[in-house]
């Protein structure tokens, strides 16, 4: 199958969270399994290029349909992971791109509806004819209604459409006549079974479009996609989704093993594998020392956190994980930033007040480098999450054998299993759970891994072992995508005869 991914990230040039990880594991596991995967990203100005040493202008100038007049877009390919890549370079005067950050603009509707277009109009140009056309999120989740608004009609036919909803809490949304400047027929669209906003009815939503167009919609893990059917977990989108059960589905993202593995992580002191964990223990004391933290107490075990800092990820159990560390005389290391200016200020509050502590550190910024490093040097790993759509650093942290403690919610339910459930056959058992999303649940939790940690160092290497031994590559979930994308195209090609 030809696949092309259209997503507003993509690691590791352009990563924000989990998105930027998913379009290039996904795509290199899909190109892996025998398809012709391309990817189209719209060329940000803050884009870490050294990443793509091929990139070169194509020289096809792809005019794109906006604001009532027609821009022309720059096309750049290049390689990224050995995935075909292509950028696309509006000459807008609002120079959407060139602001020195992914997301956050008061005009992103606008920046992102442009991208779509431009990315379709692309298509239709250079003619390409792709099987299926995945697009990621809200800022993408306008290629479907163009593509049955004003691409089928001219003759784009040829795909079909998947939308992968990563996190339903940003859906996209403005008032209905802003759908006019990419060319969509805002009247036409801004019905409650189109695009629609469920509660604000002057205004449309971009996710809710990406829903009602598609031939296939995911997310991404099976308990998110129950819990976004319920009206406590769909913001406002749960009857939608309910009326689209037939074609929405939860597969659970994968990490990518080549890029997440600590047996040939070129970012740590020493790589090390599941049977010989001292080289993790050197990781460990490096880590300690380039922090300033006091070193080798084998009773202190080193807490990892590694996320954004926004509600979602519980900032105030993530706070009280720090406190409670340092009481249980554990050491704590958090790295992340946040887009919301309050948190940061809070974190930074809490940060000065560990500054020259020996057991706690904040690091709060983005850090691909380190994020390996501490993924290697913890013991423990928390994620606290008031919904995670998946969750790829209980993925990642298994991987480097730092044990998850983690709210069971969405992905997370999916992913880590306590080791005292006795629900689950012990071999799938991996990590520490708790459910209220209040600190005696986080405090349950995190007791018993010290508790497992200082009174059973075997049962707890065991478990680390075992963790570091789990398959969490691709494979298995490319395999579910190729089978949604292969039925799709089978049933559109039985339409047609
Ligand atoms: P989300 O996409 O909601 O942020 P995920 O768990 O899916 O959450 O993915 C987060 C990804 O971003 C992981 O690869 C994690 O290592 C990375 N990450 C998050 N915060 C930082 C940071 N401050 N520095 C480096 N990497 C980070
Ligand atoms: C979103 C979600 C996260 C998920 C990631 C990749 O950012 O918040 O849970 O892992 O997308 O799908």
């Amino acid at each position: 199958l030809h696949v092309i991914h259209i997503a507003a990230e993509m690691a590791p040039v352009a990563k924000v969270g989990g998105l930027g990880d998913v379009i290039s594991g996904l795509g290199k596991s899909l190109q892996k399994k025998g398809h012709l995967v391309e990817i189209v990203l719209p060329k940000y100005d803050c884009m870490q290029y050294d990443h793509v040493p091929d990139l070169r202008v194509l020289d096809v100038e792809i005019l794109s349909y906006f604001d009532c007049q027609l821009f022309k877009n720059k096309i750049w390919v290049g390689t990224i992971e050995g995935l075909p890549t292509y950028f696309i370079e509006p000459h807008h005067p609002d120079k959407f791109f060139w602001r020195g950050k992914f997301y956050g603009e008061h005009d992103d509707f606008r920046r992102f509806s442009f991208f779509s277009r431009a990315a379709l109009e692309f298509f239709l140009q250079a003619g390409k004819k792709p099987d299926i056309i995945h697009c990621h999120d809200w800022q993408t989740a306008f290629i479907p209604p163009l593509y049955w608004d004003i691409y089928t009609p001219k003759g784009l036919n040829s795909a079909r459409i998947c939308f992968t909803c990563h996190n339903f809490e940003y859906q996209g949304t403005a008032p209905a006549s802003e759908l006019e400047s990419c060319g969509l027929d805002s009247h036409q669209l801004n019905r409650p079974d189109r695009m629609q906003d469920n509660s604000a009815h002057d205004r449309v939503n971009a996710v809710k479009g990406g829903v009602v167009f598609s031939n296939i919609v995911t997310t991404v893990s099976p308990t998110y996609a129950q819990e976004v059917r319920t009206t406590e977990g769909g913001h406002g989108l749960h009857s939608t989704l309910s009326a689209h059960s037939k074609k929405f589905i939860g597969i659970l993202n994968g990490i990518d093993t080549d890029a997440w593995n600590p047996a040939t992580d070129a970012f740590l002191e020493v790589q090390y594998n599941a049977t010989d964990l001292q080289g993790k223990t050197e990781n460990k004391e490096a880590l300690r020392r380039s922090l300033g933290l006091s070193s080798a107490d084998v009773t202190k075990p080193l807490v990892g956190c590694i996320t954004r800092l926004v509600p979602q990820k519980g900032v105030h159990l993530i706070r009280h994980a720090i406190y409670l560390t340092l009481e249980l005389g554990g050491q704590f290391v958090l790295l992340g930033s946040s887009p919301v200016p309050h948190i940061q200020r809070e974190f930074e509050g809490i940060a000065d007040q560990f500054q020259n502590h020996d057991h706690i550190r904040l690091i709060l910024k983005y850090d691909e480098s380190l994020s390996h490093v501490i993924y290697a040097a913890s013991d423990m790993f928390i994620i606290p999450s008031i919904f995670e759509p998946c969750g790829l650093t209980q993925m990642i942290s298994m991987r480097y054998g730092a044990i998850p403690i983690a709210r069971k919610t969405g992905g997370l339910n999916d992913s880590v299993f306590d080791v005292d459930d006795d629900m689950i056959p012990s071999q799938f058992r991996n990590g520490f759970t708790f459910m209220n999303a209040d600190e005696q649940g986080l405090n349950g939790a995190l007791v018993r891994a010290f508790n497992l940690f200082r009174k059973n160092p075997e049962s707890w290497r065991q478990l680390v072992q075992r963790d570091m031994s789990i398959d969490f590559s691709w494979e298995s979930s490319a395999a579910q995508y190729e089978e949604l994308y292969s039925k799709s195209v089978a049933r559109a090609r039985a339409a047609k005869r």
